[in-house]
């Protein structure tokens, strides 16, 4: 009888390792062994005869799905493994046992709300184009903004030869003694720097940028550095595809 043969990075993102994406990474790190052997290429495929370690922990895939909310502080990378050793996002979950994940990605020096979980299907979803995923940020900004000048974002505009998606904006603030200003964007992508790049387009050079928001999930309760487990709930409507805001009574 033929085993039915899978590829290797779909494997480790089904057992909840990693997404799809970041299990990529994995094997081209060479964290992964197939059979004992290191395998650091994309195309292998295994069955489920075969034995799968990521950094030497076999994939069982019985891990229980967990979910946390961080508020990620400036300063710490956010992937579960550092090749210049500085501190990771799940560096600071120290009592979370379970392997998880960021969903996405924040800059170093970004600070907010980012999801961590061992459940592949789940950030999968997320992260897909099609998700639609509202995140909203608020920059703060050199310069005293106006809402003109901001006016191209609701648009798209062009960065790395690839148009925006219309993103909501507003200003919070102008701080004309200090010449700068806090506003907020709302996106659904999440390309590299997208935020950081939309406003320098527009002429507003981000110096502190803060996740407020991702889907409905806000930093209300934590600060920099804390987090909490995704109440029932909540993972429900993530799972359901039910990203919106509602907002509190
Ligand atoms: N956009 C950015 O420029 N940086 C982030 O960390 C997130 C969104």
């Amino acid at each position: 009888m033929t085993e039915e043969s899978q590829r290797l990075q779909k494997v480790i993102a089904q057992a909840g390792i990693a997404s799809r994406r970041a299990a990529e990474t994995i094997i081209l790190e060479g964290r992964v062994e197939v059979n004992g052997q290191v395998v650091s290429q994309l195309g292998t495929k295994v069955t489920a005869q075969d034995e799968v370690k990521v950094d030497g922990v076999p994939l069982d895939g019985q891990e229980k799905h967990v979910y946390y909310l961080l508020n990620k502080p400036r300063g710490v990378v956010t992937t579960s493994h550092d090749d210049k050793d500085r501190k990771t996002v799940v560096d600071i979950l120290e009592d979370v046992d379970a392997r998880v994940y960021p969903v996405g990605r924040l800059d170093y020096d970004t600070t907010g709300a980012l999801l961590l979980t061992n459940d592949g299907d789940l950030a999968n979803q997320l992260m897909h184009p099609k998700g639609r995923v509202d995140k909203v940020y608020t920059a703060k900004v050199k310069g005293l903004a106006t809402l003109e000048q901001l006016a191209p974002l609701k648009r798209g505009v062009v960065i790395k030869g690839k148009k925006t998606a219309p993103a909501k904006v507003a200003i919070e603030k102008v701080d004309r003694d200090k010449k700068v200003s806090f506003v907020t964007v709302t996106i659904h992508e999440g390309r590299n720097h997208q935020v950081k790049d939309m406003l320098a387009k527009v002429g507003l050079p981000v110096e502190k940028l803060r996740r407020d928001r991702y889907a409905f999930l806000d930093l209300l309760g934590l600060q920099p550095g804390e987090y909490r487990d995704l109440k029932h709930d909540e993972v429900k409507r993530l799972k359901a595809g039910d990203y919106r805001f509602l907002r509190r009574k």
